[in-house]
């Protein structure tokens, strides 16, 4: 009987059926007592859409727009192998083209040094939680990256993105594109080469349609102004 995925975590469920528990364990697991690893998904959940349309038509000026076919042809879908002290898979929706030189890093200070370096791109990531726990969560620390760099190279993030309305957030929040590591090795376990595909197709429906509900044809469309903070919003 075919199993009927509709989310990242129904991926995740099957390839723990399926997987060795310790290869399960190694995959899923981060640093110490995990708390980098949850922060990583829940940052998401600090953030608030500000858009939310009821039909799939918006206003723009006295003109009603159709809203429903979403233009992501500026965005390529990539699966890029990169390879540091281990071999790991990183997936990513990007606009344009692969970052040259891309640096991992985790504060301004650290991203406006690396741009007087010349580096082509910057990956906002704490490795999947894996190395110091306690660390902040990425999506918290990169619009600091945004603004240190100050467009002067593409800014993208990782860890924790399990939808397409985190894809969203995170490009709300000046992010060029985002890279998933976890949910690749769920979609590989699954269904090997398929499983990948069918994971990148539905982070890239959800983003389709978290794009309509928020008045945007295209992914250049994204601005700041589609998220704020939920701790911000709830004391209004
Ligand atoms: C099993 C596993 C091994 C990893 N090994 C490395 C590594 O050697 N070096 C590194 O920079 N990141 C490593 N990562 C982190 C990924 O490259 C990526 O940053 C992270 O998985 C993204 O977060 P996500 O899994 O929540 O999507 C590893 C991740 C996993 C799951």
């Amino acid at each position: 009987m075919s199993v009927q995925r509709v989310c990242v975590a129904d991926f995740e469920e099957e390839a723990k059926k399926v997987l060795p528990k310790a290869v399960y364990d190694y995959y899923r697991s981060g640093a110490d007592e995990q708390t980098t690893l949850a922060d990583n998904v829940a940052a998401f959940n600090r953030y608030a859409h500000t858009h939310t349309l009821n039909s799939c038509f918006c206003l723009s000026g006295t003109k009603k727009s159709l809203v429903w076919h979403r233009d992501l042809t500026s965005s390529q879908l990539l699966a890029m192998q990169i390879r540091n002290q281990s071999t790991v898979f990183r997936c990513c929706l990007v606009q344009g083209k692969l970052p040259l030189q891309c640096l991992c890093v985790s504060s301004g200070e650290d991203a406006a040094q690396a741009v007087i370096y010349g580096v082509d791109g910057i990956l906002v990531s704490n490795h999947g939680a894996r190395q110091l726990d306690g660390v902040p969560a990425t999506l918290d620390v990169l619009e600091e990256v945004v603004q240190a760099v100050q467009g002067r190279c593409d800014v993208y993030m990782d860890g924790g993105v399990r939808r397409g309305t985190d894809v969203l957030k995170a490009l709300a929040l000046g992010a060029k594109a985002v890279f998933i590591g976890r949910p690749v090795l769920w979609g590989l376990a699954c269904q090997g080469e398929q499983g990948v595909t069918e994971i990148l197709e539905l982070l890239k429906d959800e983003l389709r349609l978290a794009m309509a509900l928020s008045g945007c044809r295209s992914v250049s469309e994204v601005s700041r102004s589609l998220v704020r903070r939920a701790d911000f919003t709830s004391r209004m």
